[in-house]
């Protein structure tokens, strides 16, 4: 209210000033015009009698100017005539009554022999008085004064006042009116909607902004509100959890407990996580930029460790409107509406691109730690653009840490073996880890590799090498142990090369125990709904297109179930949600068209008016969508032919806090050296396949619950914060003096 009479008193006294500054003008410009047409007139008739006049003056004769005066009859007024003295001789009868004895423009007329020009009440009528000297033979005889009425002067100049005090009134009236409204539609009520908002927010509801409609106005303040209360959210949502374990005296790694460890542990010290995959890319949609979270595993264990920590993520740009969403150097606030960590973003050119990743880490390295029968290929032009990109990431990370005292550098994946001992060389104060997402294969599978010597050499400029499993740290001291010269400690799991020791560990990498962004909670009728079917049961399975994840098998299975139990046709559907990925490389075309033609098939074998049995959704699906299927599924399957951890089969865990539905799981995952509740299959034995299938759907309500308390457990227990907090106090651990040798 205040703001508002403020904001209308200000108007009023701009208005009241542009007006009364114009109203003033325009009447003295009036005025000015008015006085210069009586003067005019006066000087007509002053000058009009001068020659009548001037004889008679030089005489003295009052008598005879009376005659002039008299001869001009009575059209002529308001005529004075004086003599040399500015004594009056004669008037017309009009003014002769009421004029002064003297009067000082004919005074100052006669005595400077020049025009004189005033106003004068004379009689109670206000006259403009022109008074002009009378000269006979060149000698000032007197002077004759005319008196025009100038009373209709002020009457115009106080027609203009009121007019422009009515005009004032009105316009400030009409204004005050308008910007009241504006006021009221543009702030007040946004103001009260966006309070409103806050106090459900502050309330704990997950309410989305109102729809205010100046985005230019509120959408900054909007924005901040809401990053203030989901930092609000975060700290009761940590506080509630941290009187829930304290309660039931159990300790488990939270993201507020990491955040607090990892600032203990790192002292201030630098974080930099590295991986190809970026956490956001950013792609043009029509003229629309929008943001895109990658199906990676990596990125849904890494993002909640780097929302935890804070620090940079050096990634590769894949995204082709990144480069407008980054600054000058690639870097952008993660997640972007409220920012957590930096992301700097690292280009490559269509070559390295292609060499590095799709040739000599996808087509190489991938199928040979996967043992799943696909040859690997190994070109020497791929293998010099790996490490080309491994020294463009190294550039990078070394220009990241410049200024840092002893940083932490987490390097993800098989993208990256080059990287540790590059780092290492230039930054030996800096604690360098690698840690290696997928399988690592046995010493003959592996050595095939031509780049063997190199690739390890590589690693163990690491002073701390994660794998997720014993098993796979064993296959890699074997392998170093046969190719390279090097000392190993059984004992400790570690290598020593020249100067240099390098700890080998299982880390078994995690999800967060629950999902990281506020998922939207749609039902199960809705869910159906939106997908247009009707079934009973529903199965899922959630994927990237790639050949070592086994989805031909896993519909082959469906197949063979539904041939041996016909009595589940038309009442289970397998939802199937699947991620291309990969797609320049010949070999992930080749098993898109094998997955396309095997559901196709399948259906077509099965298929009814109103039932199909596999519903395959070939897309990108954003991480937060697929919240619905994992919540809904009565069992989801995941039956990789050799996969590191997989993270679908935790996720699916961790999502299900109904403890309800089955989890299908491949013993060639190693997540199922973890998840002893699922249903471990043989992911090559379709019978075995399909007849946990049918266990899943036929399973007690009671047994269900109890395995899937007890593989949440599992998963809420060894989650991802746990995960990072092992790894970087093992990291932070390593002694100074081993940190500042130099990599051989
Ligand atoms: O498992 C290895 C891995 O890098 C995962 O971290 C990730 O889930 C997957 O491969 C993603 O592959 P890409 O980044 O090539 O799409």
């Amino acid at each position: 209210m205040k703001f508002t009479l403020r904001l209308v008193s200000a108007i009023w006294l701009s208005v009241m000033l542009v007006i009364g500054a114009f109203a003033y003008l325009q009447i003295r410009d009036e005025r000015e015009r008015l006085v210069s047409d009586l003067q005019r007139r006066a000087v007509l008739i002053g000058e009009g009698l001068s020659d009548a006049l001037e004889p008679a003056a030089a005489r003295q004769s009052s008598a005879a100017v009376e005659r002039i005066l008299k001869k001009l009859g009575p059209a002529q007024r308001g005529i004075a005539v004086y003599d040399r003295f500015a004594t009056l001789m004669a008037a017309t009868p009009d003014v002769a009554g009421t004029l002064p004895p003297s009067l000082p423009e004919v005074t100052d007329t006669v005595s400077r022999n020049l025009p004189t020009q005033g106003f004068r009440v004379l009689g109670d009528v206000n006259r403009f008085v022109y008074a002009t000297p009378l000269i006979y033979d060149n000698q000032p005889v007197g002077a004759v004064a005319v008196f025009l009425d100038a009373s209709h002067l002020n009457q115009i100049e106080w027609d203009r006042w009121s007019y422009s005090a009515i005009r004032f009134l009105v316009l400030a009236a009409v204004i005050s009116i308008i910007a009241a409204l504006v006021v009221k539609v543009s702030i007040t009520r946004p103001m009260a909607e966006i309070s409103e908002w806050t106090r459900a927010l502050r309330s704990g509801r997950p309410v989305p902004p109102p729809n205010v409609a100046d985005a230019n106005l509120f959408g900054p303040l909007a924005l901040e509100v809401s990053r203030l209360a989901r930092s609000m959210q975060r700290a009761q949502a940590a506080a509630q959890q941290e009187a829930a374990l304290r309660l039931s005296g159990e300790s488990v790694w939270t993201e507020a407990r990491l955040k607090q460890f990892v600032g203990q542990q790192l002292a201030g010290r630098l974080l930099v996580v590295v991986s190809n995959r970026e956490p956001v890319s950013h792609v043009w949609r029509g003229s629309q930029i929008h943001a895109q979270a990658p199906a990676s595993g990596l990125v849904t264990a890494m993002d909640p460790v780097m929302r935890a920590c804070g620090g940079v993520w050096v990634a590769h740009a894949s995204g082709d409107a990144d480069r407008e969403t980054a600054d000058a150097r690639g870097r952008l606030g993660v997640p972007v509406d409220d920012p957590r960590y930096t992301l700097r973003r690292v280009w490559l050119t269509k070559e390295e691109e292609q060499g590095y990743y799709a040739g000599f880490s996808n087509e190489g390295l991938w199928p040979l730690c996967h043992i799943v029968h696909t040859r690997p290929i190994f070109r020497p032009d791929d293998w010099a653009y790996y490490l080309e990109a491994n020294r463009k990431f190294a550039d990078t990370v070394l220009d990241q840490i410049k200024d840092a005292e002893a940083p932490l550098v987490l390097i993800q994946d098989y993208h990256f073996a080059a990287l540790p001992a590059l780092i290492k060389a230039e930054r030996p104060d800096a604690r360098v880890a690698i840690f290696w997402h997928i399988p690592w294969p046995n010493f003959e599978a592996f050595g095939i590799c031509p780049w063997q010597p190199e690739l390890l050499a590589g690693m163990l400029g690491a002073d701390l090498i994660g794998f997720h499993t014993q098993y796979y740290c064993n296959n890699f001291l074997e392998t170093v142990d046969r190719a390279l010269e090097a000392r190993i400690d059984w004992e400790r799991f570690a290598v020593t090369r020249g100067e240099h020791e390098t700890h080998v560990k299982p880390f078994p990498i995690s999800v967060a125990p629950e999902f990281v962004d506020e998922p939207p909670r749609i039902s199960r009728a809705e869910l159906l709904r939106r997908l247009g079917i009707t079934a009973e049961f529903v199965g899922v399975g959630v994927e990237r297109i790639d050949y070592t994840k086994g989805i031909p098998e896993r519909l082959r299975a469906l197949r063979y179930f539904f041939e041996t139990y016909p009595e589940y046709r038309e009442r289970l559907v397998f939802v199937q949600l699947a991620a291309p990925s990969r797609t320049t490389i010949k070999r992930y075309q080749d098993i898109q068209h094998e997955v396309e033609d095997t559901v196709r098939e399948i259906n077509q074998m099965f298929q009814t008016k109103t039932w199909r049995p596999i519903l395959y959704l070939k897309a990108h699906h954003e991480h937060r969508d697929i919240w619905a299927y994992y919540r809904h599924a009565d069992f989801c399957m995941v039956t990789s032919l050799h996969d590191g951890m997989n993270l679908v089969a935790k996720e699916f865990a961790s999502v299900r806090d109904d403890e309800d539905g089955v989890l299908i799981l491949s013993r060639f995952a190693g997540a199922s050296h973890e998840l002893r509740d699922a249903l471990i299959v043989n992911p090559y034995d379709l019978a075995g396949m399909a007849e946990a299938i049918r266990a899943a759907l036929e399973m007690s309500p009671d047994e269900r619950r109890l395995r899937m308390i007890r593989m949440r457990h599992s998963v809420v227990e060894h989650n991802i914060y746990r995960w990072a907090g092992l790894l970087l106090s093992e990291l932070a651990r390593i002694p100074v003096e081993m940190a500042g040798a130099k990599a051989s």
